[in-house]
């Protein structure tokens, strides 16, 4: 469900790094199946990389959730926010990330700018 500019990048980074890429799968109901992510985000894991609504289906992500697995990793968390910057109230204290980033036309600034927030010890 993640949208390319969430995708193509890390691929271009796991070729060039020698990193595995893993998807969480979806379920039938369109939603990522949080039972899988479990088994998917363990001690290997480096970064997680995710939409908090996907603009294909709609589905608002529980980012917390996913958040939380992956610090319990000591995993980067990282929260592709272009959907969600405009419609949902964001508190990246309560969901723990290290990164949240939209591109500010999502905000209707017609700008060709992105930003991106970032946890003070990084
Ligand atoms: C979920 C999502 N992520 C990222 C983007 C950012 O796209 P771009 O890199 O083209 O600004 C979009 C744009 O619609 C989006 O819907």
């Amino acid at each position: 469900m993640e949208h390319h500019s969430n995708l193509i990048p890390w691929q271009e980074f796991a070729k060039k790094n020698n990193f595995k890429l893993k998807f969480i799968p979806i379920t039938k109901n369109y939603e990522l199946d949080y039972k899988k992510a479990k088994k998917i985000i363990r001690d290997k894991t480096a970064i997680l990389a995710v939409t908090h609504i996907s603009n294909v289906f709609g589905t608002i992500n529980n980012i917390k959730f996913l958040v939380s697995l992956a610090k319990e990793k000591k995993a980067i968390a990282i929260i592709d926010a272009a959907q969600s910057i405009q419609h949902l109230k964001i508190d990246v204290k309560k969901i723990g990330c290290d990164f949240l980033l939209s591109p500010v036309i999502k905000c209707l600034v017609l700008l060709e700018l992105a930003f991106f927030m970032e946890k003070k010890s990084f």
